[in-house]
């Protein structure tokens, strides 16, 4: 059977830089606090810019990279808790301004693992035999649903986006995943809420429109399950943890990730971190770090990796992927 190989990965960020000093200008907090608490020095955030103009220098870049045309691209899907609008989808959005008249396309919401969600899904589509190219993107401009007056979430979030093209391969690729959900805990972390109120009904409180969370509950939830869902893609995959290269996880915290990695018993190195510069980029975390290291040279033909995504939803999932 054939795999789904990634062909190109590229990543875009807004350009205007807010340290964690401009935020002590508007929110009671420090950059000691802040990066101490959490790894983050810096995010990037928007001007103006909206989710899908993200994706579509995402898109573009990745169609250049590998000199792929819009029409060959038969499926493009976005991970975004915060697209510009709910209908038309931020993928739908990108299809129009790239050109790319023969794909089909839809996003998907599973917060910080939805760019994992939407790559599992295309795999499926390009191992049905029936599509041969897909984009799959995970983008925010999370400072859109970001209670500016909240230290406690404030200081978090940043925006930007990544991507890969997929095609069929004979060797390699996507090996194996696990991937999960947990709706019962999904309270503990919400967003952008919306209650029925029409001419029958007036809701008896009013809509939260920003990320919500008990911070400590998502980290409780996170250092227990990533360890669990890396050991279960090793154990699957039959590799052991010395065939790993890195490991890129979901960039929410630095402290997260050196539990992470002590539970694993696996050194610090393996991981993949940007979160100082990036902040907590929600579904864009994973491919913006995939795109970084790519440039940086870091990933070779041959060295597997294994992608952990974990989140609101609660959402979780992993994957190990040959280059
Ligand atoms: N600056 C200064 N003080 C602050 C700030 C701030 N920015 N924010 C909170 N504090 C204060 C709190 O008010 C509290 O003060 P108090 O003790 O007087 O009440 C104190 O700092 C400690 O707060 P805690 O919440 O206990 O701090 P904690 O060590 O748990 O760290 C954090 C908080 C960073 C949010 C951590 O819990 C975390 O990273 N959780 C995981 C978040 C996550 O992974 N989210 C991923 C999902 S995102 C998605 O799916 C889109």
């Amino acid at each position: 059977m054939l795999n789904t190989g990634i062909r190109a990965v590229d990543h875009y960020a807004p350009e205007k830089i807010v340290t964690n000093d401009d935020l002590s200008q508007i929110v009671d907090t420090s950059d000691e606090w802040i990066y101490t608490r959490t790894g983050i020095k810096q995010r990037h955030l928007s001007t103006g810019e909206d989710t899908s103009q993200l994706c579509i220098e995402v898109a573009k870049r990745l169609l250049e990279k590998s000199g792929t045309s819009p029409e060959e691209i038969d499926l493009i899907i976005v991970g975004t808790i915060s697209p510009d609008y709910a209908t038309p989808s931020t993928a739908c959005l990108v299809q129009g301004a790239i050109g790319a008249v023969n794909a089909f396309a839809f996003d998907i919401s599973a917060a910080c693992s939805g760019f994992v969600y939407a790559l599992s899904i295309a795999d499926k589509f390009i191992k049905s035999g029936g599509y041969k190219k897909a984009i799959v993107i995970g983008a925010e401009t999370l400072s859109k649903i970001v209670d500016w007056k909240d230290r406690s979430t404030c200081v978090l979030f940043g925006d930007g986006a990544g991507g890969v093209i997929v095609e069929p391969v004979d060797k390699g690729g996507i090996l194996a995943e696990d991937m999960h959900s947990k709706g019962e805990d999904g309270l503990k972390m919400t967003g952008n809420e919306r209650k029925p109120e029409n001419m029958l009904c007036t809701p008896e409180s009013e809509n939260n429109p920003y990320l919500v969370m008990d911070g400590r509950a998502i980290f409780n939830f996170a250092t227990k399950v990533v360890p669990h869902s890396v050991n279960e893609i090793i154990e699957k995959s039959g590799i052991s943890m010395d065939d790993v290269k890195y490991i890129v996880p979901h960039q929410a915290n630095s402290r997260i990730i050196d539990i992470v990695a002590r539970k694993l018993n696996v050194p610090i190195e393996k991981f993949y971190l940007n979160i100082n510069e990036y902040a907590n980029t929600s579904a864009a975390s994973i491919p913006i770090a995939l795109g970084e290291m790519s440039e940086k040279g870091l990933l070779k033909k041959g060295d597997k990796i294994i992608v952990t995504g974990f989140g609101a939803g609660l959402t979780w999932g992993s994957m190990l992927i040959e280059w």
